[in-house]
């Protein structure tokens, strides 16, 4: 089945098959071929270039792409989507002056989601949470990662991971998985932390590397949730099952999380809204990615991580959503685009690079996943009709897909 895009008016985030990720000044370019064409078999790219070199051949389809652009569909490399019911009462409560900290403390937040997860079945879950990722799809997302973490006991954590995993299966969309059980230490064991983490490595790990449920283990390590020696614990039991870390760090406190994480050999570090000198030190000459997740910060009302130092030291810098019931409950890629350039002061070029090939890198993906490259998956977004790729971070809020290819299938017949 060849299907081949004509007339493209840019096709963007061309590169070498081989590259995997963009870091430091490199990400001011975003490599593109102006009036392309782009040839596709099956699920994979298999030729492109511009119009000029474009040889008709048995064509099953050809796309007429006039004024429209093609991109990488994005990677979104954190997000806890699979969750139940939502937190509206606390973002009132927050608007009427309580803090996300606060609201954690009265036993809300993540402790309030996890609640209301024990409480709906497995199947509810997945209802809920295959209707947020078919919205996904619809903005452009073609590469997700998923984190477990709003369940806190074997059982529930377990089932959220199921669901991660019926979603790998039954949605277009490319799944990695993450174990998080170390999200929040839950009420039962609120005077005995070290239970829970003892619970965490000698019952939830050994199950998940029964059922092959995760690829990712993760910790939030912050102040009130999980230390560096909790932290240290759990990556360390993690290794054992060949988990490897990507953690939440410094989204309220920077305190050494993100050093501890490259010493585990993390392949991403994420929030970093607080961040210290030590921690781009810590990164530089690692393979660790740091992940930026402006949609968090905007909705909490929380300091913006400091791209522009991580870009400056000649780090790759990586975008995700976040998406969650607490601090974003958006996952709308093309916001996250946008506000990393007008809140972070990113350029539409390091933006997009890092919402793609960044992004796949953060998930280990970038082999298939994140650049127009031959050889590569057909994950694609073909963009409503627009003159440059600047308008897409530049109309901030609206929608710039006109469709989406998955595995070589627009998700809509054009
Ligand atoms: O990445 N910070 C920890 N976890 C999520 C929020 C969790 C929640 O509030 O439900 C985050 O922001
Ligand atoms: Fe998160």
């Amino acid at each position: 089945m060849r299907k081949v895009f004509i007339n493209i008016r840019e096709l963007l985030q061309v590169r070498p098959v081989s590259q995997k990720k963009v870091a430091g000044q490199l990400m001011k370019s975003l490599p593109k071929i102006e009036n392309a064409f782009l040839a596709i078999r099956n699920d994979r790219i298999v030729d492109f270039g511009p119009m000029a070199h474009f040889k008709a051949q048995n064509e099953d389809e050809l796309i007429d792409a006039t004024d429209r652009l093609v991109l990488p569909s994005w990677c979104d490399s954190h997000s806890h989507v699979v969750y139940a019911g939502n937190r509206s009462q606390e973002f009132v409560d927050r608007i009427n002056g309580l803090g996300y900290e606060d609201i954690a403390k009265r036993g809300g937040g993540i402790l309030n989601s996890a609640k209301t997860l024990q409480n709906t079945s497995e199947e509810d879950l997945f209802e809920q949470s295959i209707a947020r990722v078919t919205s996904l799809i619809q903005m452009g997302t073609g590469a997700l990662e998923i984190k477990s973490g709003y369940g806190l006991t074997l059982e529930a954590e377990l089932k959220m991971l199921r669901v991660i995993k019926q979603i790998a299966q039954k949605s277009k969309l490319k799944i990695k998985s993450t174990f998080l059980g170390a999200h929040a230490v839950p009420e039962e064991f609120r005077s005995n932390k070290s239970g829970y983490i003892d619970l965490i490595i000698n019952e939830m790990l050994p199950k998940i590397k029964e059922e092959n449920l995760a690829r990712f283990i993760d910790v939030f390590c912050e102040k009130g949730y999980f230390d560096l020696e909790d932290t240290q614990r759990i990556l360390s039991a993690g290794k054992t099952y060949n988990l490897q870390p990507k953690i939440h760090v410094n989204q309220f406190n920077a305190f050494g999380g993100v050093a501890l994480g490259v010493k585990h050999n993390a392949l991403s570090v994420d929030h970093l809204e607080e961040l210290m000198q030590e921690d781009i030190e810590a990164l530089k000459n690692s393979e660790t990615i740091p992940v930026a997740l402006p949609g968090c910060s905007f909705f909490l009302g929380i300091p913006y991580t400091p791209v522009r130092q991580l870009i400056e030291a000649n780090l790759p810098v990586a975008l995700a959503s976040d998406f969650n019931p607490g601090s974003a409950p958006s996952g709308n890629m093309n916001f996250v685009v946008s506000l990393a350039c007008i809140k972070m002061k990113m350029t539409p070029e390091e933006a997009i690079n890092a919402a793609t090939i960044n992004g796949a890198y953060a998930m280990g993906i970038s082999e298939d996943y994140g650049s127009i490259a031959v050889g590569k998956k057909a994950n694609l977004i073909l963009t409503k009709k627009m003159k440059s790729y600047h308008q897409i971070p530049y109309e901030f809020g609206n929608n710039p897909v006109e469709n989406v290819m998955l595995n070589g299938h627009f998700i809509d017949a054009l």
